[in-house]
């Protein structure tokens, strides 16, 4: 059986690997005999699920990985470690050690084992816990833990689910995205409004304040931005900020949008849910789930109001269910390319900082059609040949060849991407909605 465990601060690593090796023990003696078929790993673990406090928070709405739901844990009945409590200043018990077995369900037949053995180790009451899990479920069981930190720690900024919390820090400006005016302040007040007037709407009209809307593009028109952006605004006001991504090794499962759900839902403060990729999610598998979601399940009401902002590069591939049923989404806002030269010319001289020059406005009107994306490579990559010329000043041709070399690029693979495409993929064109650029539904 393999055999990790990760270390603690200030840990006495000898009495910490001592511990380790009595519960090693204990176990392959004791527990993998009664379960010899399972593939067992003993892992360190984190105390954070040792706490009953901690435990309590898992109700019936909270939903693990793969739709596995925490269903209570009890003592082992062997004496192997000494039962230990801690309570807080109330009397309630906020700290065990011992050896447990904590259940998992999935529907009501499966259930899934782990045990957890924990004992103090120092005077100073250092704990060391350890927990034997099935290796097929060693995923379920990480995010039972991370869902057990998430519960007893509410993050004060924005909670991702689905990829590393550092991989969505909220730092993008309202200023820094370049779009039209109008479609911009749009947005914004369409969300400001939602929370300042809408919620109390809902509420008078009884029913539970949701609201979904969709912003669609092509790849790299901003949308990420602008929920970096509204994550932003949202943090800063005191909301509660939760983003969704299907960019980790889980892809696009129904049961990240149900902790994105139940965090809002059991949040003390108004929710923004920004959910990434929405198409991705609309597989045959999982569809109904996400109707239902999206008709707005009362079970996940917060009362101050949740408003989810989905994204999309495929509008075509959310079917008219979604899209076009009352109620399923609020509204829609396509995020469009670059649409003028007068918006090109913002996005340069944003790109390209003190090295803007007012020759360069001459490249502007090419620039339309392609998103932001695109003309902030243009920048950065005329930048770079900057630094390869040994040059301070950046010509208009300089700038100009940077366009066409990844013009160039952008030719060939549409070209490749063409060729390659088979011919019943030509018929998506035809079921691409009737949104206007720009508009909303
Ligand atoms: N409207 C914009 N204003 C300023 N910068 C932009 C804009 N659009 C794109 N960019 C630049 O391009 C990068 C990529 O954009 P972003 O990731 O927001 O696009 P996206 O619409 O989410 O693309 P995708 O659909 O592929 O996810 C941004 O980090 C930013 O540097
Ligand atoms: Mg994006």
């Amino acid at each position: 059986m393999p055999y990790y465990h990760h270390s603690y601060d200030n840990d006495e690593p000898i009495f910490a690997s001592l511990r380790h090796e009595i519960m090693a023990n204990w176990v392959e003696k004791n527990w993998i005999p009664q379960n010899p078929e399972t593939d067992w790993v003993m892992v360190g673990t984190d105390k954070v699920c040792l706490n009953p406090k901690n435990l309590e928070l898992f109700t019936q709405s909270v939903v693990l990985k793969a739709g596995y739901r925490f269903a209570g844990r009890k003592p082992t009945g062997h004496a192997i470690l000494p039962f230990v409590m801690q309570h807080d200043h109330q009397g309630k018990i906020d700290e065990t050690t011992g050896s447990y077995i904590y259940r998992f369900t999935l529907g009501t037949v499966d259930v899934v084992e782990v045990l957890v053995l924990s004992v103090y180790f120092s005077d100073g009451w250092h704990q060391v816990c350890m927990a034997c899990v099935p290796q097929e479920f060693l995923s379920v069981w990480a995010d039972f833990l991370t869902t057990c930190r998430r519960l007893a720690y509410p993050e004060q900024s924005v909670m991702v689910i689905g990829g590393n919390q550092r991989n969505f820090e909220p730092r993008v400006t309202w200023d820094e995205i370049i779009l039209e005016d109008d479609l911009k302040q749009t947005i914004l007040k369409e969300v400001e409004n939602f929370y300042t007037r809408g919620v109390a709407i809902y509420q008078r009209l009884n029913i539970n304040p949701f609201r979904k809307i969709l912003l669609a593009g092509v790849p790299g028109t901003g949308k990420t931005m602008l929920c970096n952006a509204l994550a932003k605004w949202a943090i800063d006001k005191g909301y509660q900020a939760i983003y969704v991504s299907s960019a980790d090794a889980n892809g696009a499962q129904f049961w990240k949008i149900q902790q994105a759900l139940h965090t809002a839902a059991h949040s003390q403060k108004p929710a923004l849910i920004l959910l990434e990729e929405l198409d991705a999610y609309l597989n045959a598998h999982e569809k109904a789930l996400i109707l239902n979601v999206l008709d707005g399940s009362e079970s996940f009401a917060n009362k101050q109001g949740t408003l989810l902002i989905a994204t999309t590069n495929y509008p075509e591939s959310i079917d008219e269910r979604v899209l076009k049923r009352p109620g399923r989404l609020d509204r829609i806002y396509i995020i469009p390319p670059i649409k003028n030269a007068e918006l090109a010319e913002r996005m340069l001289k944003h790109y390209l900082g003190d090295l803007w020059l007012p020759e360069h406005v001459e490249l502007a009107p090419k620039l339309v059609g392609y998103p932001g994306a695109f003309i902030r490579e243009v920048a950065v990559f005329a930048l770079t040949q900057l630094v390869d010329l040994d040059a301070d000043t950046l010509t208009l041709d300089v700038l100009q060849s940077s366009f066409e070399r990844l013009q160039a690029q952008i030719e060939a693979r549409d070209e490749f991407i063409i060729t390659q495409r088979k011919p019943e993929d030509e018929t998506d064109e035809e079921s691409a909605i009737d949104c206007e650029e720009g508009g909303a539904k």
